[in-house]
């Protein structure tokens, strides 16, 4: 298993190509299940759950082709998938599959809407709380599918096709959003989606959707509205920048300091964490290129912060921004509102000399002098990172093992932090 090995105390300079969204990037790949055609995807990143996603098609019968880089054309710049779904051989996601990745469970709202029949497996326990797909079942329901839970699996049926209907979310969900859309656009007649998640890879996945013949209006707004059409097309999209990404390494430019350009990065995206970022101290300025975060010798300054769905501050960046405020000078807080149980950093970064304590959801951060290398343990995608950005601020060496979570959703990532002088390596045994 892969290890990363970081030295602290180096501080960050120079440019971070910011890559495609993975959490764009998966639902893109499953909306591909709603047309005959070739949907082709350009900044695709190289992730692992990524090649999850694209087995766990496959098994469907879609095809998935991944073009290679012509000489010339820009390493850092994303991947380009030709994926087609022309023949759908199985419409069952099966446990093996689902349980690895839980946007996979995705899948069930294009197969229904095309083969007016699926069957894909719940997606099981998750290190960061329960995370039911209630919401997601209640929206397929509103479209007129027959919905049994049997055996672990959701089976899912409409022979007669889908119908537009109200669905009305009682809470905010990015999937329950995702999957009322793409069901929405093969059914028939008019579906009206409210307090739906206004994130932008929803939007992004509206745009492309439109690209292929949906009629999607509103999405990124709370309301959205779709008039169903009998079928989709192919088209061409390229994956919007990566908020998360780009604010992580935002936060770890601001926990070394230094000056890094974010390249490709979209500040609009998000906007309140950079503000956060602001208020610790840390100059955030929007370039034609992206954005450039620079920081001095200053001390940070606390801040109190709670996570919210977009336009507010993200849960993915919850972690990243715990990891900065233990060396804040005096206390933060900050209270995750989006998922129970994920705070499973708290105890990681402990190791490392920071002094945290935590009370239901909220976590009260005293910011201490010093962090000291350790050996840690990655527990999920977003908390292996805080990890990360501790490490590059610790005195000597930390190992974090178990990052396959990180390969999850970082593209290279001690090629873009040792770029920009980082003292980290991988170590593969
Ligand atoms: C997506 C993101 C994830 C991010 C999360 C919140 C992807 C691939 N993943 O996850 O990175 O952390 O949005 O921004 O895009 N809920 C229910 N019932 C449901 C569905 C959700 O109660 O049927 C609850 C969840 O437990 C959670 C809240 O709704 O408390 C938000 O979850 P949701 O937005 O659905 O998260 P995901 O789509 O799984």
């Amino acid at each position: 298993m892969d290890r990363i090995r970081i030295v602290g105390g180096e501080r960050l300079s120079g440019a971070i190509p910011i890559s495609g969204a993975k959490n764009a990037t998966l639902p893109l790949m499953i909306a591909s299940l709603l047309t005959e055609d070739t949907l082709i995807l350009d900044n695709v990143p190289h992730l692992a759950d990524v090649g999850q996603l694209q087995r766990i098609l496959g098994n469907h019968g879609v095809d998935v082709m991944i073009a290679g880089k012509r000489p010339g054309e820009d390493p850092n710049h994303g991947r380009t998938l030709h994926i087609s779904a022309k023949n759908i051989v199985d419409t069952t996601a099966p446990y093996e599959l689902v349980s690895r990745m839980r946007a996979s469970f995705w899948v069930l709202a294009p197969l229904l809407a095309r083969m007016g029949v699926a069957k894909v497996s719940m997606p099981g326990g998750c290190a960061i709380g329960t995370r039911p797909v209630d919401l997601l079942i209640m929206a397929l329901d509103k479209l007129g599918a027959a919905i049994e839970i049997e055996g672990g699996y959701v089976i899912a049926r409409a022979r007669q096709g889908l119908r537009g209907g109200e669905i009305e979310f009682p809470k905010v969900t990015v999937g329950g959003t995702h999957t009322a859309v793409m069901a929405a656009a093969l059914a028939r007649g008019t579906t009206v989606i409210e307090n739906a998640a206004r994130e932008p890879e929803i939007s992004d996945v509206a745009d492309c959707l439109n690209k292929m013949g949906a009629k999607i209006s509103g999405a990124g707004t709370s309301r959205i509205v779709i008039e169903g059409v009998p079928k989709l097309h192919g088209a061409r999209h390229a994956v919007l920048p990566d908020r998360i990404e780009t604010g992580t390494y935002a936060f770890a430019v601001a926990m070394t300091g230094g000056d890094v350009l974010l390249a490709n990065a979209r500040p609009e995206l998000l906007q309140a964490a950079l503000d956060v970022l602001a208020q610790t101290g840390t100059t955030v300025t929007p370039t034609n290129e992206g954005v450039r975060i620079t920081r001095n010798d200053a001390q940070l300054s606390p801040v109190d912060v709670t996570t919210a769905p977009f336009p507010g501050f993200p849960t993915d960046l919850q972690a990243q921004l715990m990891a900065l405020m233990t060396r804040a000078k005096g206390t933060s807080h900050i209270t995750e509102a989006i998922f129970e149980n994920r705070f499973m950093h708290v105890q990681e970064l402990a190791r490392l000399g920071a002094n945290i304590q935590l009370d239901g959801q909220t976590a009260t951060i005293e910011g201490v002098k010093h962090l000291k290398g350790a050996p840690v343990m990655a527990t999920d995608l977003r908390a292996s990172v805080s990890l990360v950005i501790a490490a590059l601020a610790a005195e000597g060496e930390t190992e974090v093992n178990r990052v396959y979570h990180l390969d999850r959703g970082f593209e290279r990532l001690e090629d873009k932090l040792s770029a920009c002088g980082a003292a980290i390596e991988r170590i593969s045994d």
